[in-house]
């Protein structure tokens, strides 16, 4: 029976969870594939500490030159994360004919056009499927399931902490601080917490997600960012009251010759599949013009989902490299020559709905200044309502607008902001309704 041996950089909790699988279901695999996976080398700073994996004498080193260089190993999996050793360990082991696989999304999302290259010229499959969204299989169904589409645009839950913290704020009126610290001791949170919490590793899946539906080099930088530091119990609340649920979502839009890639959170309608996707979990609503609405739903962070995608790619590679034909699916979804540079549309352009909660005192015509300002740069508003009674001096004034432009918003707040009659910075949170204007 063909073999096929694996090196392994990085025996975290991910990489753990793949020798877990590679070695505990190796017959199963073997069964399903018709070839054997071999855990030939597994290179970690840490060898001394019991993962629970029973590995074979002589498979554990600390040695990464010996994954990088053994002629034998056709597969590479980078399961280090960060953006410095990984890097230089993928560009090496590409450099050397091997085959990657990696779950590093930050890396992909601000180097990977450069990787990219190197392992197209090489003729290497690049494959990191658990980049985005855990065990979901988000790069397969875009590169392959939907490859006679025109993807119109996606809506994501791509990171389990923040939505872990807003379902807990939601659900038991947690602190912020709490549910992070449950979400770190569960282990969905990043090494540094603040890439979660400020959308950033949910910007670094989408930049590598809106790239390979749209056919353009991934751009990160002019993603639009804003995490959920921000948002307030009050908030939550008042989204919960109206019929609303604020999801942090990734939101990537086919608008023609640019696309809109932007990162915040957003008040969806409760009716919304996507509003119902709690705890740690993920998903992803993705619209092309001859599938349609589809959702994938799963966990999107832990050990044994993010391996089981890791195992998914390998596989993918093995059978590529039995067959004989590497680069089947080219790595960015589009063959290189097709790549192209697509501009991102600045997020002043954009047009959605609004919610707006504002501190302002109890007074008589406050309402009019406030609409006024509204009315002058064109925001029409839906509803409003005035939450209580004074609190602190201010009571909470919640508006709901129709679609207006971003720009427009953002004059507009600043303007009240100034106002005598408003303390406090006005609270914006956009929101995503298919219904209505
Ligand atoms: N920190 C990430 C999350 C891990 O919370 O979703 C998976 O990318």
């Amino acid at each position: 029976m063909r073999k096929v041996y694996i090196g392994l950089l990085g025996c975290g909790t991910v990489g753990t969870g793949v020798a877990r699988i590679l070695l505990e279901k190796k017959e199963l695999i073997r069964k399903r594939v018709g070839v054997e996976l071999i855990l030939e080398r597994v290179a970690d700073i840490d060898i001394e500490t019991d993962r629970g994996v029973r590995f074979d004498p002589g498979v554990l080193t600390t040695d990464a030159g010996t994954v990088l260089t053994d002629p034998r190993i056709d597969i590479v999996l980078e399961m280090i994360g960060g953006e410095g050793i990984a890097r230089k360990f993928i560009l090496e082991a590409i450099e050397n004919g091997k085959h990657i696989v990696t779950a590093n999304k930050a890396l992909l999302a601000r180097q990977g056009n450069a990787i990219m290259k190197a392992a197209s010229e090489k003729g290497v499959d690049l494959a990191y499927e658990a980049s985005c969204g855990g065990c979901m299989p988000i790069i397969k169904t875009i590169r392959e399931s939907m490859v006679g589409n025109r993807i119109e645009s996606m809506m994501g839950i791509l990171n389990g902490t923040c939505n872990y913290i807003l379902t807990k704020i939601t659900a038991d009126g947690s602190s912020f601080e709490d549910a992070l610290a449950e979400a770190k001791a569960k282990g969905y949170a990043e090494a540094d917490p603040t890439l979660d919490v400020e959308g950033l590793d949910t910007a670094h899946k989408l930049a590598i997600m809106t790239a390979i539906t749209s056919g353009m080099a991934i751009n990160f930088d002019d993603i639009y960012i804003e995490g959920i530091s921000k948002i307030t119990p009050l908030d939550i609340q008042f989204a919960e009251q109206f019929g609303y649920t604020i999801k942090l979502l990734a939101i990537s839009k086919n608008r023609g010759d640019a696309v809109e890639s932007r990162v915040h959170p957003t008040m969806l309608p409760q009716g919304n599949l996507m509003s119902n996707v709690s705890g740690a979990l993920n998903a992803l609503m993705i619209t092309g013009d001859a599938t349609g609405e589809m959702m994938l739903n799963g966990h999107g962070a832990g050990m044994m989902p993010t391996a089981s995608a890791v195992v998914s790619d390998i596989v993918d590679i093995a059978r590529n490299i039995v067959f004989g034909h590497p680069g089947r699916v080219p790595i960015f979804s589009y063959q290189p020559e097709h790549i192209q540079t697509i501009p991102v549309l600045p997020i002043d352009e954009i047009e959605t709905h609004y919610y707006f909660r504002f501190a302002a005192l109890d007074q008589p015509g406050v309402l009019s200044k406030i609409s006024g300002v509204l009315g002058r740069y064109g925001i029409s508003l839906k509803s409003v309502h005035q939450k209580g009674r004074e609190t602190r001096g201010a009571v909470p004034i919640v508006m709901f607008s129709h679609l207006a432009k971003e720009a427009n918003m953002k004059r507009a707040m600043a303007e009240i902001a100034d106002l005598d009659v408003v303390a406090d910075q006005p609270m914006v949170i956009r929101i995503e309704d298919e219904e209505g204007d």
